[in-house]
């Protein structure tokens, strides 16, 4: 079976050429997927840590090395971090699951360094796997040419400013149209021209703890973070199209995360 050996791939490369490229992520997040559907994730990082909704969980016996059947899944690559995010979503009727992973490698991309899942299931906000998937899967995140991609700092202004307008209404958000979020399984976009991401958000809700990994080639970034004053485990990702917000998808671990 196929089996993730990061570290046995890193010791063919020479340690002048190792470069966390944008291949070398594309090519690990393909085989994290492949790895997540025979339940055989292996690597010698039994020195990465792992968390599930931010808690420390024991590779070996954690979600990850569960068999799951992967109905969908896309990926972000930083190659500036060396550092992944992988959405997916698993309809499986018997458990469904909704999770985003972020993947962090050392500098030269040749060993994981922390592994970090929101997991989220029928307990959790909003959810519902197969809305999540037939939302998802009909979206278009294509690669931004080149000329029209926004810089690092334009996508994260745009996050900032949607997680911010939870604890201060007064923020500036650079709402896109058409927008849409899916929140959990639920679709805010009609299918409209005009449909919009600014239908409200709650308030009094600081969100903090964020921690970000970028694609200026599909104009996004995920961020987790913890989600007001009892610190829910939260995924935000963002896509932006020139500097504006065209797609939200949020997954919060609202139910016990035991
Ligand atoms: C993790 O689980 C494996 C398999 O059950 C076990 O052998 C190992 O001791 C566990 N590690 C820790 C740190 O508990
Ligand atoms: C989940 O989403 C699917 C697809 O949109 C929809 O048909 C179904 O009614 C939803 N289920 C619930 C419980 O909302
Ligand atoms: C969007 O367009 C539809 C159909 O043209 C219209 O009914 C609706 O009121 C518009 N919504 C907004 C938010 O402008």
């Amino acid at each position: 079976m196929l089996k993730l050996t990061l570290v046995l791939c890193a010791t063919l490369i020479s340690p002048a050429l190792a470069q966390c490229t944008y291949s070398k992520l594309q090519q690990f997040t393909s085989e994290y997927i492949s790895a997540q559907a025979s339940g055989e994730f292996v690597t010698t990082a039994s020195s990465a840590s792992y968390t599930e909704n931010f808690r420390p969980v024991n590779i070996s016996t954690g979600l990850i090395s569960q068999p799951l059947k992967v109905d969908y899944s896309k990926s972000l690559h930083d190659t500036t971090t060396c550092s992944t995010f992988t959405e997916y979503v698993v309809t499986d009727p018997s458990h469904p699951y909704v999770i985003g992973t972020q993947i962090k490698y050392t500098p030269d991309g040749s060993q994981i360094t922390n592994i970090d899942s929101i997991v989220t299931d029928s307990d959790d906000w909003l959810f519902n796997a197969t809305g999540t998937f037939y939302y998802a899967s009909r979206e278009d995140w294509f690669v931004i040419p080149e000329e029209q991609r926004d810089t690092r700092e334009t996508i994260k202004a745009a996050a900032d400013a949607y997680l911010d307008l939870f604890d201060d209404p007064s923020v500036i958000v650079p709402w896109g149209t058409p927008c849409a979020r899916l929140e959990g399984g639920l679709y805010s976009g009609q299918g409209l021209p005009n449909d919009t991401c600014n239908v409200g958000v709650p308030t009094g809700v600081p969100i903090v703890n964020r921690r970000y990994v970028f694609d200026e080639t599909v104009g996004s970034v995920d961020v987790f973070v913890d989600f007001g004053v009892n610190k829910i485990p939260d995924s935000h990702e963002f896509r932006v199209e020139g500097g504006k917000l065209r797609f939200v998808h949020t997954m919060s671990v609202t139910g016990p995360r035991d």
